[in-house]
């Protein structure tokens, strides 16, 4: 296998991992490690800190470097420094999701301008090879239809919270003191994090440019112990779900959000931080691959592969893993959320009066919504009483309509929840 010169941007959780997990590939030589902070402890015994600087322009302008690892993250600088690799004819490998996702377009263009790849299996799943996967194997596939738990933090959120009936509180506090959600986990709980995923996914799995801001997203935060109680209740498990489905129109919905999955589900069995990701495609059908979402040695693995693949294959070409390149051209047609058709649960605080349920009754069925489940769960102190429904298959619209009319009525006091029912 050629042997490469590599840089590496960002020697955090993942550049540290990688840059481990390489000492056993003799075939690799790390050029240079670019960092923000020169001056930070590393804690790596034998660490040469004469490999660190804090100028990653000395490694994209590096005519040794062969192949520029980016895993500092964001969009400023990392955009601008991985411009300038490209324009010197440097291949890179990114975990970096967010950058894929908003700039995307713009890097895959000029890399393909400029004949280098961009390969970033570890954006997607942490250590769960499905980019390569999608892009090589599975190519002969209509893929149709993506559900994927794609957020560690949140999954483990959710576990904690169903599993010990934890507050949505306790359970972040937890997740924040084991390491898996940051100081502000804004990124992660209010499905952000999850977004940037599903657009990459998406994006390769329909052959068509998806756009993130138009993706659908709600997060876990409006997420009550009371919901998952009673989703439990019920035969369900609630998971922060990334969909994705082509629309035999040719549209696309792609949408992040919570959602009742039932709990025979192969994706309500996906507990804590592990990642998973369905797909289903003709002719292959249903797949699931699953695996440690983040984590360094795991995301290590994913950018070790790109690279090791790279490697192999520039030893006998100068076009290497022509699969790789995305050459997108199609933009997709992304339906609104509005527009979408999903079973539902709903959660309404109503006065304890006859015919309360037949008022959310005829709401709905004014609304073209048939109802497959309604339960009144007691009464409480001040003479409330709360009701789930469960809808059958309905458009979205419709479903906002009939709450837009329980809300006007003065028999229901509170929508409590509404949340998309996965069977
Ligand atoms: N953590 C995971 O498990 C995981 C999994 C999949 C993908 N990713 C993605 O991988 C990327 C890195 O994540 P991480 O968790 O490793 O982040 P991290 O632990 O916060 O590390 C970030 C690293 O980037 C360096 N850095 C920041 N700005 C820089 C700049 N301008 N120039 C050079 N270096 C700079 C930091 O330097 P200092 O050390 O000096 O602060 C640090 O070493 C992100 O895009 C993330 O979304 C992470």
């Amino acid at each position: 296998m050629k042997n490469l010169n590599i840089g590496i941007i960002g020697f955090g959780t993942v550049g540290t991992g990688v840059f481990k997990v390489l000492q056993s590939f003799g075939n690799i030589h790390i050029e240079k490690i670019a960092v923000k902070n020169i001056n930070k402890k590393r804690e790596l015994e034998n660490f040469n800190n004469d490999l660190l600087t804090d100028n990653a322009y000395e490694l994209v302008n590096n005519p040794n470097i062969d192949v520029i690892i980016e895993v500092a993250g964001g969009i400023n600088p990392a955009f601008d420094i991985l411009k300038a690799a490209i324009e010197n004819g440097k291949h890179i490998i990114t975990a970096n999701k967010e950058l894929l996702a908003k700039k995307g377009n713009e890097l895959f263009a000029f890399a393909r301008e400029k004949k280098v790849i961009i390969l970033y299996e570890a954006a997607v799943g942490g250590g769960i090879p499905i980019i390569m996967p999608i892009k090589t194997i599975l190519c002969a596939n209509k893929i149709k239809k993506i559900a994927a738990i794609l957020n560690g933090t949140t999954n483990y959120i959710l576990t904690k919270m169903t599993e010990k009936e934890l507050s949505y509180d306790t359970a972040l506090k937890q997740a924040q003191d084991l390491g898996y959600a940051e100081t502000d986990p804004t990124g992660d709980v209010e499905g952000f994090d999850t977004a940037y995923k599903l657009a990459i996914l998406s994006t390769i799995s329909f052959n068509k440019k998806v756009d993130i801001n138009k993706i659908y997203r709600e997060g876990i935060t409006k997420i009550t112990a009371h919901d998952i109680k009673s989703a439990k209740e019920l035969g369900y498990r609630i998971k922060l779900i990334a969909m994705g489905q082509l629309l035999d129109n040719g549209k696309i919905d792609v949408r992040v959000h919570p959602m009742l999955v039932a709990k025979k589900h192969l994706l309500a069995k996906v507990n804590n931080a592990t990642n998973s990701v369905m797909l289903s495609g003709y002719p292959v059908g249903d797949l699931i691959f699953t695996g440690a979402g983040a984590g360094a040695e795991p995301t290590a693995s994913s950018v070790i592969g790109d690279l090791l693949v790279l490697a192999s294959e520039l030893e006998n070409t100068d076009n290497p893993i022509p699969q790789a390149v995305c050459n997108h051209t199609e933009t997709a047609e992304q339906i609104d959320i509005g527009d979408t058709y999903n079973d539902y649960y709903i959660s309404v605080t109503a006065g304890n009066s006859p015919g309360v349920i037949g008022i959310i009754g005829t709401i709905c069925g004014k609304n073209n919504i048939n109802i497959s489940t309604i339960m009144q769960k007691g009464i409480n102190n001040d003479n409330t009483a709360e009701i789930v429904v469960i809808t059958e298959t309905s458009k979205e619209s419709d479903i906002q309509n009939a709450l837009k009319e329980m809300l006007a009525s003065e028999s229901i006091k509170n929508i409590n929840n509404l949340l998309r029912v996965m069977n």
